[in-house]
C-alpha cells in the first residue's frame, strides 16, 4: 500500500487544490505508464507513480475498487499495454468528469468488448446521459472490505425513472468520512450505519488539527453517540449534505434526540433498503426543485395570447420584424416565452409573494442558513437601501464604515439616519482602505454610551468583505457590540461574499455563520458562567480603556439577535446581473415586518424581470448542490495564479500579487497567521487564523501590484483589456484587483501567466535595450507610483450647523437636512479646486461645506458627503487624485459647497 495520506501532511493549499493536485497524479502515472510501455522507462516508475495516487482514490467512487484492482493486476502482471491503456482512459475520465454520464469509462478494456452485466454500475447504461449524477457516502463498519453486498443491493434498486444516479464511496471510520467530504465535491448525500471506528486507518496529522481547530476532535469510537457526533460534524463542514442514519437501536428514541435535527432520517437498519434509496433522490430532489424557475417553464411551454403591456412576450413582433430579428436569434425564444408579469396567471408576485416565489425564497433562506430571505431585481445597491429604510427612522444613529458602497450613504439620506462614520486602516501606499477595527467601532459605542446616547444608535454597518477582500470577524463584531448595546441591529454589506455560506472555512465569518454560532452560544450551557465571569473581572465600574482591550461578551440572557445580510448574488454565483438577496435573522423580525414590506412596496420595481427572479431561484439550486466544490475550484485557482505570479523569476520581478501579510497589518493578524502560501501555512494554522484574526483575507480577491512594473492601476486595467481581452475588476493607484469565481478554469491561470510574463519580458526587452535612460525613466514612474502617494484623509467631521441633534464628543450628523439644502440652488456656490479662492477659504473661513457627495473611482468611497466640512487633508487628496471619474465633482464649475449664509441661518435656528 502507498505512504498513507501523504497529501494530507502538505501545506494548506494542498487541501484546497485537491482536485487540480489529483489529475496531476493520474497525468504522472499517465506518463510514467507511457513510457514503460516503449521501454523508455522501467516498470518500477510506473508503480512509484500509481503508488502516488495515495489514499485519496479511497475517497472518490470513481475509478472504484474493481478497477483499481485491475490497474494494480496489470501493473503486477507486467502488461504495460494494458496498464496504459487502462490509466491513459481513467485519467481522462476524471479531468473530463465523463465518468459521470458515459458507462464505458467505468469498464476495463476487456468489458468493453464482453461486457459483463454485473461490473457495470446498472444506472450508468445507455440513455442515462442527462441524468446528474452524484455519490453518497457510506459510513459502516467494515464499510471498505464489506460493503460490496450493500452497494449492490442498492444500486439494484435504481429505476429507469429515478431523476438522478449516484455511486457510493464505503468508508469506515468517523476520520474517514470527515476525510471523504472535504475532498470529494461530488459527495452530496451520507449513509451512517452505527458502529464504525473513530481513528482512520491512515495517518492524518493535518486532519486532525483541522479537525481541533473547528472543535470537531475528542470523539471516541467508544462514544455511544458516535453517529450522532459525526452527523453534527459532517453538518458544520457542509450543511448542504443530507445525513441519513441507520441504526438497530430504539430509532424512535434517535429521532426524538435533540441532537438528530442534522439528520434528515432516521431509518432502522434492517429496513427495506428501497426506503433509504427513495429517501435520497427525494432529498436531492428537495435541492433541485426550482419552484419559480420550473414554473416559467411550464409557463413558456404554454399558448398564451397577451393582451398585456408586454410587446416582447411571445417574441412575434422580433422573429416577424426585419429589422430587429437578430435580437430574437441572439437570445433564443426562451426569453420572450418566458417574458411576463406577475398580474398575467400562474406567476407569483415579487412584490407580495405567495406562491412559487414564496417558496423559492425560503429554500433560499434555507440554503444560506437566514430565516427569511428576499429576492430583489436591482442589485444590492437596493437591498441595502430597503434595509436601511425597513430598520431606521430619522433620527436613528448609524455606526457605518465611511468607505462603504454608496447605497449605504444615500440608504441614509432617504432613512433620514444619522451616520457617525467609522474610518476603516488606510493602506496609503496602495491608495486604499481596509476594513473598520473594531475597538473604533467599540470605542463609537462607549462615547454615545457615555453621552447617555445609546438608546438612539440602531444598527452597525459593515462591508463583509470588504471590495479588496478583508474579512471581518462577524462574530466578534457581534458579540462586543452587543456587550455594550444588546439589541444592536447589524447589517453586512456581503455583496462581494454570498458565495462564502459554501466554504467551511470562510462560513464562520460570514454573517449568516456568525450569527448562528452566536445563537448556538447563547443557548448553550456554558454562556451565563461565562458572561457572570468576566462581568466579575471587569468589576462594576470598568474604565473604557479596559473595555477596550477585553474581548467582551454579551449578557445572553439579554442579546437579540438582529442580522440582515445583502449579496449581490450575480457578482458571486449564478444570477444574471443585478440578481441579489436581503438574508434575515431577526428574532424581532415581526415587529419591522411590515415596514420591511414598505420598503419593498418603495424600492422594488412593479415590473421585476422574470429571468432574474429564475435566476437567483437557480442559482440557489446550484449552491446547494455543487456550491461546495465551485467555491472550492475557486479557492484553488486564486491559490495557483496567486504562487505562480509571486514564485516565476521573471513576472515577480515587476508584479506581485500581496499576500494576507501585505493586505492587513499584523496588528490584525494576531493568531500571527502571514499568508496562504508562506513556508509554513498548514490547514491548522489557517483555520486559528480564521477564528482568531481580526481581519482575514478573502483568498479570492487578489491584489497585483503593477505599479512596480511602471504601469497605474487604470493603464494596466485598460491594457489587459484591450490588447489580451482580460476583464479585471477595480484598480488603485497602483494595483489591480483580480477576482477568482466558480467559473474559472486552469486555462485562466495559464491565460494570466502567459500574459504576465509577456508583458514582463517587454519591460526586460525594453530595459535591455534602452540603457540607462529607460531604466532611470521606469524608476521614475515606478517612485512615482509606488511611494509619492497622496495621504488618504479620514472623515473629517459634519459641520455644526447639521449636528444640533447630535452629541458633544460624538461625529454623527444630519446628512439628509444637508442633501436637501442643496436643492435650492440660490443656496449653493462652486469653488474652483486649485483656485486660490479655495486656499483663502481653508485659511480664512468661513469654513467649506460640502453640498453632495464627491466619490472618485477608484478608490470608490465618498471623499464628501452632504455637510461634511472640508479641511486642508480633503483638498490635498483631490488635488492628487489623477483618476478620470469622480462622481458629483464637476471639474469646469469646482466644488458644490453649501453658501455660508444658509449655514448660518441653519445654525441660528
Ligand atoms: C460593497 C458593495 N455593496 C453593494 C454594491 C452594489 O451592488 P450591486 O452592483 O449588486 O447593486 C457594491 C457594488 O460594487 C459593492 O461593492
Amino acid at each position: 500500500m502507498p505512504k498513507p495520506a501523504k497529501m494530507l501532511e502538505q501545506r494548506i493549499d494542498h487541501f484546497f487544490s485537491m482536485p487540480a493536485e489529483r489529475a496531476d497524479r493520474w497525468r504522472d502515472v499517465v506518463a510514467a505508464a507511457r513510457a514503460w510501455s516503449v521501454g523508455r522507462a522501467d516498470q518500477n516508475a510506473a508503480e512509484a507513480a500509481f503508488a502516488e495516487l495515495g489514499p485519496i482514490e479511497g475517497f472518490h467512487a470513481f475509478p472504484g475498487s474493481a478497477l483499481m484492482a485491475r490497474l494494480s493486476d496489470r501493473l503486477r502482471g507486467g502488461d504495460a499495454v494494458g496498464f496504459t491503456d487502462l490509466v491513459r482512459r481513467v485519467s481522462a475520465a476524471i479531468v473530463t468528469r465523463d465518468f459521470k454520464y458515459d458507462p464505458a469509462e467505468w469498464r476495463t478494456t476487456e468489458e468493453v468488448v464482453d461486457t459483463p452485466a454485473d461490473v457495470l454500475p446498472p444506472t450508468l447504461r445507455h440513455g442515462d446521459a442527462k441524468r446528474p449524477y452524484f455519490e453518497m457516502l457510506i459510513v459502516a463498519p467494515g464499510a471498505t472490505t464489506q460493503a460490496a453486498d450493500q452497494i449492490a443491493q442498492l444500486r439494484n434498486l435504481r429505476r429507469p425513472e429515478d431523476a438522478f444516479i449516484y455511486e457510493i464511496v464505503p468508508v469506515d471510520s468517523f476520520e474517514d468520512a470527515i476525510c471523504a467530504a472535504i475532498i470529494n465535491p461530488d459527495i452530496a448525500a451520507v449513509t451512517i450505519f452505527e458502529g464504525f471506528n473513530y481513528a482512520s486507518r491512515h495517518s492524518a496529522p493535518v486532519l486532525r488539527s483541522v479537525l481541533s481547530g473547528l472543535g470537531l476532535d475528542g470523539a471516541r469510537a467508544e462514544d455511544a453517540d458516535l453517529a450522532l457526533l459525526l452527523a453534527n460534524s459532517l453538518k458544520r463542514l457542509r450543511p448542504d449534505l443530507d445525513i441519513y442514519l441507520l441504526s438497530d437501536r430504539q430509532v424512535e428514541n434517535l429521532a426524538g434526540d435533540a441532537r438528530s435535527a442534522s439528520i434528515r432520517r432516521v431509518l432502522y437498519a434492517i429496513e427495506e433498503p428501497l426506503e433509504l434509496h427513495l429517501s435520497v433522490l427525494e432529498g436531492i430532489q428537495d435541492r433541485f426543485e426550482t419552484p419559480f424557475f420550473d414554473n416559467l417553464k411550464k409557463y413558456a411551454r404554454r399558448p398564451i395570447s397577451t393582451f398585456h403591456a408586454l410587446p416582447l412576450a411571445r417574441g412575434k413582433s422580433v422573429f416577424k420584424s426585419d429589422w430587429i430579428r437578430d435580437m430574437g436569434e441572439f437570445y433564443g425564444i426562451n426569453l420572450f416565452l418566458a417574458e411576463s408579469s406577475a398580474t398575467t396567471g400562474g406567476l407569483d408576485s415579487l412584490l407580495e409573494p405567495t406562491g412559487n416565489i414564496k417558496r423559492a425564497q425560503e429554500m433560499a433562506a434555507r440554503a444560506f442558513g437566514a430565516d427569511h430571505a428576499f429576492f430583489v431585481t436591482n442589485g444590492t445597491s437596493t437591498s441595502n437601501k430597503m434595509v436601511h429604510q425597513a430598520i431606521v427612522a430619522p433620527g436613528d444613529i448609524v455606526i457605518l464604515d465611511r468607505n462603504c458602497h454608496k447605497s449605504h450613504h444615500y440608504g441614509l439620506v432617504l432613512a433620514g439616519g444619522q451616520p457617525l462614520y467609522v474610518d476603516a486602516f488606510p493602506m496609503t501606499e496602495y491608495s486604499m482602505y481596509g476594513a473598520v477595527p473594531l475597538r473604533s467601532i467599540k470605542k463609537a459605542l462607549l462615547d454615545l454610551k457615555a453621552e447617555g446616547r445609546l438608546d438612539r444608535v440602531k444598527m452597525v454597518d459593515l462591508t463583509n468583505c470588504t471590495f479588496d477582500g478583508h474579512i471581518y470577524n462577524t462574530r466578534r463584531v457581534m458579540e462586543e457590540c452587543l456587550a455594550i448595546k444588546p439589541d444592536l441591529v447589524f447589517l453586512w454589506d456581503e455583496a462581494w461574499f454570498g458565495f462564502a455560506r459554501f466554504s467551511p472555512v470562510l462560513r464562520p465569518r460570514t454573517a449568516m455563520g456568525a450569527a448562528a454560532a452566536i445563537e448556538t452560544w447563547i443557548h448553550g450551557s456554558a454562556a451565563v458562567e461565562a458572561y457572570e465571569k468576566q462581568q466579575q473581572e471587569l468589576g462594576s465600574d470598568p474604565t473604557v480603556d479596559e473595555l477596550l482591550t477585553t474581548r467582551l461578551l454579551p449578557d445572553p440572557r439579554k442579546v437579540r439577535i438582529r442580522v440582515y445580510q445583502t449579496n449581490s448574488t450575480h457578482k458571486s454565483m449564478s444570477a444574471l446581473r443585478q440578481g441579489s438577496m436581503v438574508l434575515v435573522k431577526d428574532v424581532d423580525f415581526y415587529t419591522v415586518e411590515s415596514q420591511f414590506h414598505e420598503a419593498i412596496f418603495t424600492h422594488a420595481s412593479t415590473s421585476p424581470n422574470q429571468q432574474l427572479i429564475g435566476s437567483l431561484d437557480v442559482a440557489r439550486r446550484q449552491m446547494e448542490l455543487e456550491g461546495y466544490g465551485l467555491v472550492l475550484n475557486a479557492i484553488e485557482i486564486s491559490l495557483a495564479i496567486r504562487r505562480a505570479v509571486n514564485s516565476h523569476p521573471i513576472i515577480s520581478k515587476y508584479f506581485h500579487m500581496l499576500g494576507a501579510d501585505g493586505m492587513i497589518p499584523a496588528q490584525y493578524r494576531e493568531s500571527g497567521f502571514v499568508d496562504f502560501l508562506a513556508p509554513d501555512t498548514t490547514w491548522a494554522s489557517q483555520v486559528r487564523s480564521m477564528h482568531d484574526d481580526e481581519f482575514c483575507l478573502d483568498p479570492t480577491r487578489m491584489t497585483l501590484v503593477c505599479g512596480t512594473a511602471g504601469f497605474d492601476g487604470t493603464e494596466f486595467k485598460a491594457l489587459l483589456a484591450n490588447v489580451y481581452d482580460i476583464q479585471l475588476n477595480k484598480t488603485s493607484r497602483n494595483s489591480v484587483l483580480l477576482q477568482s469565481n466558480i467559473n474559472n478554469t486552469r486555462s485562466d491561470v495559464a491565460q494570466l501567466v502567459r500574459v504576465l510574463l509577456e508583458i514582463s519580458n517587454g519591460i526586460e526587452t525594453r530595459l535591455a535595450r534602452g540603457g540607462d535612460g529607460e531604466r532611470n525613466a521606469l524608476a521614475a514612474r515606478v517612485k512615482s507610483l509606488m511611494t509619492d502617494v497622496p495621504d488618504l484623509p479620514n472623515f473629517s467631521h459634519f459641520h455644526e450647523a447639521f449636528r444640533q441633534d447630535a452629541g458633544r464628543a460624538t461625529p454623527e450628523g444630519d446628512m439628509r437636512t444637508a442633501f436637501y439644502g442643496a436643492y435650492d440652488a440660490t443656496g449653493c456656490e462652486y469653488i474652483p479646486l486649485h483656485g486660490d479662492e479655495c486656499n483663502r477659504r481653508l485659511r480664512e473661513g468661513p469654513e467649506m461645506v460640502s453640498a453632495n457627495f464627491v466619490i472618485p473611482y477608484p478608490p470608490g468611497f465618498p471623499i464628501m458627503v452632504p455637510g461634511q466640512v472640508i479641511t486642508e487633508e480633503t483638498i490635498e487628496f483631490m488635488r492628487k487624485l489623477d483618476v478620470k471619474e469622480i462622481h458629483g465633482y464637476e471639474k469646469a464649475r469646482g466644488l458644490k459647497l453649501l453658501k455660508p449664509e444658509v449655514i448660518s441661518t441653519k445654525l441660528r435656528h
